[in-house]
C-alpha cells in the first residue's frame, strides 16, 4: 500500500499536467536590458490626463519608436484620488478608467507603468501606498500594469523621522524594509513587473536595491533640461558602474532629449551619454510636437544599440584632457564604445583635442562607425578632433585593438 502509494505520487510528479497544476509559474524575468519607453513626468509633470497617455502611446507607435525599442508608457505622479473605506485606491478624474487605459496601451503592442512610493503621500501630494502595498500591488495586477516607479518622498516624515529619529541604522532598515515589501507584493501578484526604485541615489541604494527586486534605482535627485545638470548627473555616474547588469540597472533619471532649451548638440551628447551608461532610456519629451531631429536622436538606432547592448556592461569616463572627456563602454564580442565629449563651454579651435588611445589600452589605427553621422571613421594616436561645445563623437569599434 505504502509503496504504491509513493509509486503513484511519483508517477503523477512526472506527468505534464501534474507538473503544470503543482509548480506556480517561473516568474518572467524582466528589464534583461535597461528599460526602454516614455514617462510622462518630464514634459507634463501634474498636468498629465488619460488622453496624453493614449496620445503617446498612438505616437510611440506611428513615430517609429516602438519599433525602435521604445516599449513602457508610464504614467508618473498625479493619477492618484482617494482611498475609499475598504482602502482601495481610485484615480482622479484625469484618469476615469485605468483597467480600460492599459488595455488600450496594450493593445498598440507596449507596456504601461504607473508610480507611488512606500509613504502616505507623493512626491505631488497624491495618495501614496504605506500601510497598503499588498492591495495596491494586487490592483496594479489586475489592471495590467507592467512597471511601477516607487518613490520615497513622505516616508521621510511619515515614517523615518518619527520612527527613528538621529538613528540612522535604523532608518535604513526601515527604508529598505520599505522597499522590500513593495517588491515581494509585487512578485506575489504573480505579474512581471519592472520594480524601479526612486530614492534619489541616497545611502548607497545601488548596494541593497537588487537584492530586493529593484530592476533600477534612481542614482541622482532630479533631472532637468538644462545642460549643466545633465553633465553634473553623468559625472556622478562614473565608479557606480559594477552595480549594473542584466535585471538591474542604475538609473540617471529619465530623458530630458526634445525638452526645454537643449541644442541639438546636447540632446545628442545626453543621449550618447545615457547610452553609454546602460541607462534606462525613458524619453520625456512632448511627443505631439516632437521635432523630426529629435526623433532621429531617440531613434538612431546604432546609438539605442549601445544602450541595449546585450553583455549589459556599464561603461565610465576613461579620461578627461581638460575640457574633453573621453567615455567607453565594453560591448558584446569584443566591441567598444568610444564617446568623446566636449563637456565644457569653449571650443578647442586654437588648440583641438587630441586622442590618447593608449589610454583606452589601443594600439595603432581603429577602424570604426560614427554612429551620429552613420560613416566610417578611422581612429588614430594623437590625432586631433575638434568637437563643437557639448558636443560629442561617438564611434563604435567593432575590432578594437
Ligand atoms: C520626484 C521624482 C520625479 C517625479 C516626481 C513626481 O521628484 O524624482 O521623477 O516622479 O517626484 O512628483
Amino acid at each position: 500500500m505504502r509503496i504504491s502509494a509513493s509509486l503513484s505520487l511519483a508517477l503523477l510528479a512526472l506527468t505534464p499536467f501534474a507538473a503544470t497544476a503543482q509548480t506556480p509559474p517561473a516568474p518572467q524575468v524582466v528589464a534583461q536590458t535597461p528599460p526602454m519607453g516614455w514617462n510622462s513626468w518630464n514634459y507634463f509633470a501634474g498636468r498629465v490626463t488619460d488622453k496624453d497617455i493614449r496620445d503617446s502611446a498612438d505616437l510611440i507607435v506611428s513615430s517609429g519608436m516602438k519599433d525602435a525599442g521604445y516599449i513602457y508608457v508610464n504614467i508618473d505622479d498625479t493619477w492618484e484620488g482617494e482611498r475609499d473605506a475598504s482602502g482601495v485606491l481610485h484615480t482622479n478624474s484625469k484618469f476615469p478608467d485605468m483597467k480600460a487605459l492599459a488595455d488600450y496601451v496594450h493593445s498598440k503592442g507596449l507596456k504601461i507603468g504607473i508610480y507611488s512610493g512606500p509613504g502616505s503621500k507623493t512626491c505631488g501630494g497624491y495618495a501614496a501606498s504605506l500601510g497598503h502595498e499588498e492591495q495596491d500591488a494586487k490592483m496594479y495586477a489586475d489592471w495590467g500594469i507592467d512597471y511601477l516607479k516607487y518613490d520615497l518622498c513622505s516616508f521621510i516624515p511619515d515614517v523615518l523621522l518619527k520612527q527613528a529619529p538621529n538613528d540612522y541604522p535604523e532608518q535604513m532598515r526601515i527604508m529598505i524594509a520599505a522597499y522590500d515589501k513593495m517588491g515581494k507584493a509585487l512578485k506575489a501578484t504573480g505579474r512581471p513587473i519592472v520594480y524601479s526604485l526612486c530614492q534619489y541615489g541616497w545611502d548607497a541604494v545601488w548596494e541593497w536595491a537588487p537584492a530586493l527586486g529593484g530592476n533600477l534605482w534612481r542614482t541622482t535627485g532630479d533631472i532637468t533640461p538644462h545642460w549643466d545638470r545633465i553633465y553634473a548627473i553623468a559625472s556622478q555616474q562614473a565608479g557606480l558602474e559594477s552595480y549594473a547588469g542584466p535585471g538591474h540597472w542604475n538609473d540617471p533619471d529619465m530623458l530630458e532629449v526634445g525638452n526645454g532649451e537643449l541644442s541639438l548638440a546636447e540632446n545628442r551628447t545626453h543621449f550618447t551619454l545615457w547610452a553609454i551608461l546602460a541607462a534606462p532610456l525613458l524619453a520625456g519629451n512632448d511627443l505631439p510636437h516632437m521635432k523630426p531631429e529629435i526623433k532621429a536622436i531617440l531613434t538612431n538606432r546604432d546609438v539605442v544599440a549601445i544602450d541595449q547592448d546585450a553583455l549589459g556592461k556599464q561603461g565610465t569616463r576613461a579620461y578627461s584632457d581638460g575640457e574633453v572627456e573621453v567615455w567607453t563602454r565594453h560591448l558584446q564580442g569584443g566591441a567598444l564604445a568610444v564617446a568623446i565629449v566636449a563637456v565644457g563651454d569653449s571650443r578647442y579651435s586654437t588648440h583641438p583635442f587630441h586622442l590618447n588611445l593608449s589610454k583606452l589600452g589601443l594600439h595603432g589605427p581603429q577602424a570604426g562607425k560614427n554612429l551620429w553621422t552613420g560613416k566610417p571613421i578611422t581612429l588614430t594616436n594623437n590625432m586631433p578632433i575638434e568637437i563643437d561645445s557639448h558636443d560629442v563623437l561617438l564611434v563604435r569599434l567593432d575590432a578594437p585593438k
